[in-house]
């Protein structure tokens, strides 16, 4: 399948794609990285692994509608399969969604439905939760809502501060994400109503 990973900054989600993809029995390939920030760090990872890139500012838009013409037709450029936000620091429209409907997937660190939106890390500390993680969804309209596909769960220490928490969560999410991409990617997902349902592998 091909994909294109969508990302706002660092890239580290999408550098742990790039690195499951080089296993030539990855079900996926990285044809493109296209970022809506001009400086983000991961666009220069991107290209140090020999994949493309395309930068769509948001801030050369009038509108969110303009700003999503502009990205789709970057996208459809690449003619990807599948959509991964990865650090995707922006709201989509639910045109947008509804577009991409089932092959469009994102990356949220919390354990969903718990803790939509940002400062998962402080909020989960805050709320004295002993179980933390990351979640890959197909993506809805609704912020940080649609159907769950795979999650990694990790300890919330005492000792913990927002940092050694996040690092913990970020080291699962560079698992994570791979893993899903892989039953995306393969066919190997049904979403039936809210669920998703994994077939088997083949052998
Ligand atoms: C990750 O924690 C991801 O879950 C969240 O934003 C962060 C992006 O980090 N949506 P990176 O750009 O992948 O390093």
């Amino acid at each position: 399948a091909r994909v294109v990973v969508l990302i706002s900054g660092r890239g580290s989600n999408m550098a742990a794609l790039i690195g499951a993809a080089k296993d030539p029995a990855y079900p996926a390939e990285i044809v493109a990285v296209i970022s809506n920030r001009p400086n983000a760090g991961g666009l220069e990872t991107a290209r140090s692994a020999g994949i493309a890139t395309d930068v769509v500012d948001h801030k050369d838009f009038d509108s969110r509608e303009a700003f999503e013409e502009k990205l789709n037709a970057a996208i459809d450029a690449f003619r990807p399969d599948v959509v991964c936000l990865a650090g995707f620091m922006r709201l989509l429209t639910a045109g947008f969604a509804e577009k991409w409907r089932d092959r469009l997937i994102n990356i949220h660190p919390s354990l969903l439905p718990s803790f939509k939106g940002l400062d998962t890390h402080l909020r989960a500390l805050a709320a004295g939760v002993k179980l933390h993680g990351c979640s890959v969804h197909f993506v809805r309209p609704e912020m940080d809502a649609g159907p769950l596909i795979a999650q990694g769960a990790v300890p919330v220490l005492s000792s913990d501060t927002e940092e050694t928490l996040a690092a913990r969560v970020l080291a699962a999410e560079h698992e994570l994400y791979p893993a899903a991409l892989a039953l995306v990617a393969s066919g190997r997902t049904r979403v039936v109503e809210h669920r998703v349902i994994v077939e088997p592998e083949e052998d």
